[in-house]
Protein backbone atom coordinates (compact mmCIF):
# COMPACT_ATOMS: atom_id res chain seq x y z
CA UNK A 1 0.00 0.00 0.00
CA UNK A 2 0.87 3.51 -0.66
CA UNK A 3 -0.14 7.05 -0.37
CA UNK A 4 1.57 8.82 -3.36
CA UNK A 5 1.05 8.26 -7.48
CA UNK A 6 2.07 9.88 -10.46
CA UNK A 7 -0.24 10.85 -13.23
CA UNK A 8 0.20 13.15 -16.56
CA UNK A 9 -3.25 14.50 -18.29
CA UNK A 10 -2.24 13.65 -21.61
CA UNK A 11 -2.06 15.74 -24.75
CA UNK A 12 -5.24 14.55 -26.05
CA UNK A 13 -7.03 15.67 -23.20
CA UNK A 14 -5.67 18.94 -22.81
CA UNK A 15 -6.31 19.33 -26.28
CA UNK A 16 -10.22 19.19 -26.16
CA UNK A 17 -9.81 20.66 -22.80
CA UNK A 18 -11.11 18.14 -20.22
CA UNK A 19 -8.25 19.14 -17.59
CA UNK A 20 -10.38 20.98 -15.32
CA UNK A 21 -12.99 17.88 -15.33
CA UNK A 22 -10.43 15.50 -14.98
CA UNK A 23 -8.62 16.99 -12.01
CA UNK A 24 -12.62 17.59 -10.53
CA UNK A 25 -12.90 13.88 -10.69
CA UNK A 26 -9.63 12.97 -9.18
CA UNK A 27 -10.16 15.96 -6.33
CA UNK A 28 -13.83 14.35 -5.78
CA UNK A 29 -11.99 10.78 -5.77
CA UNK A 30 -10.32 11.72 -2.68
CA UNK A 31 -6.66 12.77 -4.04
CA UNK A 32 -5.04 15.52 -2.83
CA UNK A 33 -3.16 17.01 -5.19
CA UNK A 34 0.69 17.27 -3.78
CA UNK A 35 2.27 18.58 -6.81
CA UNK A 36 1.43 19.50 -10.40
CA UNK A 37 2.47 21.88 -13.31
CA UNK A 38 0.98 21.79 -17.13
CA UNK A 39 4.17 21.61 -19.81
CA UNK A 40 5.05 20.27 -23.14
CA UNK A 41 7.35 16.99 -23.37
CA UNK A 42 10.70 17.27 -26.12
CA UNK A 43 10.36 14.47 -27.99
CA UNK A 44 13.59 13.12 -26.46
CA UNK A 45 12.01 14.07 -23.13
CA UNK A 46 8.66 11.78 -23.60
CA UNK A 47 11.22 9.46 -25.06
CA UNK A 48 12.99 9.16 -21.88
CA UNK A 49 9.75 9.11 -20.00
CA UNK A 50 8.81 6.03 -21.55
CA UNK A 51 12.24 3.97 -22.12
CA UNK A 52 10.32 1.06 -20.51
CA UNK A 53 8.51 0.49 -23.79
CA UNK A 54 11.39 1.25 -26.32
CA UNK A 55 11.15 -2.36 -27.66
CA UNK A 56 7.41 -2.01 -28.25
CA UNK A 57 6.20 -1.93 -31.67
CA UNK A 58 4.13 1.47 -30.51
CA UNK A 59 6.78 3.54 -29.10
CA UNK A 60 7.36 5.91 -31.90
CA UNK A 61 3.84 6.60 -32.14
CA UNK A 62 3.93 6.94 -28.23
CA UNK A 63 6.65 9.27 -28.06
CA UNK A 64 5.36 11.32 -30.47
CA UNK A 65 1.59 11.49 -29.38
CA UNK A 66 3.08 12.52 -25.94
CA UNK A 67 5.18 14.91 -27.67
CA UNK A 68 2.34 16.85 -29.69
CA UNK A 69 1.26 19.42 -27.13
CA UNK A 70 0.58 20.15 -23.70
CA UNK A 71 0.31 17.71 -20.17
CA UNK A 72 -0.19 17.89 -16.86
CA UNK A 73 1.69 16.19 -14.64
CA UNK A 74 0.83 15.68 -11.30
CA UNK A 75 1.76 13.68 -7.95
CA UNK A 76 -1.03 12.72 -5.83
CA UNK A 77 -1.23 11.44 -2.12
CA UNK A 78 -4.18 8.96 -0.97
CA UNK A 79 -4.41 6.03 1.03
CA UNK A 80 -3.52 3.09 -1.44
CA UNK A 81 -2.93 5.54 -4.50
CA UNK A 82 -1.58 3.85 -7.09
CA UNK A 83 -4.30 1.01 -7.02
CA UNK A 84 -7.74 3.28 -6.24
CA UNK A 85 -5.95 5.58 -9.04
CA UNK A 86 -5.83 3.09 -11.15
CA UNK A 87 -9.20 2.09 -10.88
CA UNK A 88 -10.46 5.25 -11.65
CA UNK A 89 -8.64 5.70 -14.76
CA UNK A 90 -9.69 2.10 -15.87
CA UNK A 91 -8.25 0.28 -18.31
CA UNK A 92 -5.50 1.08 -20.99
CA UNK A 93 -7.74 0.65 -23.76
CA UNK A 94 -10.92 2.73 -23.79
CA UNK A 95 -12.92 -0.20 -24.69
CA UNK A 96 -12.28 -2.05 -21.91
CA UNK A 97 -12.51 0.85 -19.48
CA UNK A 98 -15.52 0.54 -16.98
CA UNK A 99 -18.54 2.69 -16.63
CA UNK A 100 -18.09 6.36 -15.01
CA UNK A 101 -14.12 5.76 -15.23
CA UNK A 102 -11.91 8.57 -16.60
CA UNK A 103 -10.60 6.63 -19.49
CA UNK A 104 -14.22 5.94 -20.09
CA UNK A 105 -15.11 8.78 -20.03
CA UNK A 106 -12.40 10.85 -21.80
CA UNK A 107 -10.34 8.58 -24.21
CA UNK A 108 -10.36 7.82 -27.66
CA UNK A 109 -7.57 4.65 -28.55
CA UNK A 110 -5.63 2.94 -26.64
CA UNK A 111 -2.73 5.28 -27.48
CA UNK A 112 -4.74 8.55 -27.33
CA UNK A 113 -6.10 7.81 -23.64
CA UNK A 114 -6.46 10.75 -21.91
CA UNK A 115 -4.40 10.25 -18.44
CA UNK A 116 -1.24 8.12 -17.20
CA UNK A 117 -1.35 5.87 -13.86
CA UNK A 118 2.13 4.62 -12.17
CA UNK A 119 1.66 0.72 -12.40
CA UNK A 120 3.83 0.20 -8.86
CA UNK A 121 4.77 2.11 -5.90
CA UNK A 122 8.41 2.32 -7.45
CA UNK A 123 7.31 3.45 -10.24
CA UNK A 124 5.40 6.49 -8.98
CA UNK A 125 8.62 7.51 -6.66
CA UNK A 126 10.09 7.20 -10.33
CA UNK A 127 8.38 8.91 -13.10
CA UNK A 128 7.27 11.76 -9.55
CA UNK A 129 10.88 12.43 -9.51
CA UNK A 130 11.31 12.76 -13.27
CA UNK A 131 9.14 15.85 -13.25
CA UNK A 132 9.03 17.31 -9.72
CA UNK A 133 12.57 17.77 -7.30
CA UNK A 134 12.54 17.12 -3.93
CA UNK A 135 11.56 20.68 -2.97
CA UNK A 136 8.42 20.87 -5.21
CA UNK A 137 6.87 17.67 -3.54
CA UNK A 138 4.93 18.68 -0.92
P1 LIG B 1 0.23 4.46 -20.26
O1 LIG B 1 -0.29 3.46 -19.30
O2 LIG B 1 0.25 5.86 -19.92
O3 LIG B 1 1.74 4.06 -20.64
C1 LIG B 1 2.07 3.31 -21.78
C2 LIG B 1 1.26 3.76 -22.92
O4 LIG B 1 1.48 3.12 -24.14
C3 LIG B 1 -0.19 3.47 -22.60
O5 LIG B 1 -0.62 4.34 -21.60
C4 LIG B 1 -0.84 3.64 -23.95
O6 LIG B 1 -1.24 4.96 -24.20
C5 LIG B 1 0.28 3.26 -24.87
N1 LIG B 1 -0.02 2.00 -25.53
C6 LIG B 1 -0.17 0.81 -24.96
N2 LIG B 1 -0.49 -0.11 -25.90
C7 LIG B 1 -0.55 0.54 -27.07
C8 LIG B 1 -0.82 0.15 -28.41
N3 LIG B 1 -1.11 -1.13 -28.71
N4 LIG B 1 -0.81 1.08 -29.36
C9 LIG B 1 -0.52 2.39 -29.06
N5 LIG B 1 -0.23 2.82 -27.80
C10 LIG B 1 -0.26 1.90 -26.83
Amino acid sequence: MSNRTFTMIKPDATQKNNTGAILQMINAAGFRIVAMKTTKLSAEKAGEFYAVHAARPFYAELVNFMSSGPITAAILEKENAVDDFRKLIGATNPAEAAEGTIRKLYASSIGENAIHGSDSNENAVIEGDFFFSKLEQF
